[in-house]
């Protein structure tokens, strides 16, 4: 990657100290594995909102896919197509939406962004059912972009071949800063921002699942549930708007006593390693989101080097699972994991 998209792809917001520890809880959870259970017919398939994965993994939804490759999105499906792994594909995408959704069948999650109205943000979701959508992911730990310190540093700039594609027909919020304005960020832009309210209104309004994606707290994700959410991904964007807000790691346990064993809390931030995605699952998740890691293998290679991130992943997850004494992800249990947090 060139120096700008480093900053931009691989970087957190402010000392990075969340993106950082995202990663580092991983490694203060040890695993006690099981030892000579009968482990024919294994497999790492899983189900989640009742569709069936290959494995208990998605391609998490990533901006501007297009700076790392020609093509972009289009070519990230490609790989995630020939692994039968999921993708989701992000709202700010470079390239059409129904483009990436022609790829294939499992190229069907799509991920919402808060467009600054309820009318504008379900146009979007319409806009993305028509094209044959069928899993929907509002994102809303970003109401305002993060103190993206190392982007500043490295100069980095969108291109102008490569934009938000699918945003263009929507007009960008207009602000009215009051002249006795006390606060230049919160009058600007609180006045568009979504509310608990908002978000039931387009639960209730849209036809289609819609998980909540960016949750850290209890009782925000218990909200999520009485709202009406198919689910939600417990996430901080990958360290990359809030820095010093807590690992996902840690997040999840509390979570998942909160709202119970049967509700769908999926996770993300900081999986690296095929294990990663065993100890996700022991402590409750029932399935991951995978970003930086895709990044990479698109910009070394396309569709191949995704593909190639893909097996690697799956490969590191079968291995663990058998290791570990785990035939199904059923097996995976709170107790395989000792959290040193
Ligand atoms: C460069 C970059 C762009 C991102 N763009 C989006 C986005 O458009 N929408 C979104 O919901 N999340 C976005 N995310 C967050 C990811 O969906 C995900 O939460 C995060 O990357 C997971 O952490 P990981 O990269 O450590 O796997 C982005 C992340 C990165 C690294």
């Amino acid at each position: 990657m060139s120096p700008r998209n480093h900053a931009y792809f691989l970087a957190g917001a402010g000392d990075e100290q969340t993106s950082a520890v995202n990663e580092s809880a991983f490694r203060q959870a040890h695993v006690t594995p099981r030892m000579l259970r009968d482990l024919r017919g294994g497999t790492p398939e899983t189900t989640v909102l009742g569709q069936k994965l290959a494995a208990p993994f998605l391609i998490a939804p990533f901006a501007y896919h297009r700076l790392l490759h020609q093509p972009g999105e289009t070519a990230t499906a490609r790989g995630a197509e020939a692994q039968s792994i999921k993708m989701v594909l992000s709202a700010q995408s470079s390239e059409p939406l129904d483009e990436v959704r022609a790829v294939g069948p499992g190229s069907d999650w799509f991920q919402l962004h808060w467009m600054g109205s309820r009318q504008a943000t379900l146009e979007l979701a319409q806009m993305a059912l028509a094209a044959g959508f069928t899993t929907f992911v509002l994102t809303i730990d970003a109401p305002v972009q993060g103190v993206r310190d190392r982007e500043i540093e490295a100069g980095f700039r969108l291109p102008p071949d490569v934009s938000a594609v699918n945003l263009a027909k929507f007009a960008s919020p207009s602000f009215s800063p009051r002249d006795d304005a006390q606060s230049v960020i919160f009058d600007h832009v609180a006045q568009i921002l979504p509310t608990w309210a908002d978000v039931a209104w387009l639960i209730e309004t849209f036809q289609a699942p819609v998980l909540l994606k960016g949750i850290l707290h209890p009782e925000d994700a218990a909200q999520a549930q009485r709202i009406g959410a198919a689910g939600i991904i417990v996430s901080n964007h990958g360290g990359r708007v809030l820095d010093r807000a807590s690992a996902t790691l840690s997040a999840l346990p509390p979570i998942v006593e909160r709202l119970g064993p049967g509700y769908p809390v999926l996770m993300d931030g900081g999986i690296r390693r095929g294990v990663d995605i065993l100890i996700a699952l022991a402590l409750g998740a029932k399935a991951v989101l995978i970003g930086r890691p895709i990044a990479c293998g698109l910009a070394v290679a396309g569709d191949l080097g995704v593909s190639h991130v893909l097996r690697l992943l799956s490969d590191e997850f079968e291995i663990a699972m058998l290791l570990s004494g785990c035939a199904t992800v059923q097996d995976i249990r709170r107790d395989l994991v000792y959290l040193k947090l």
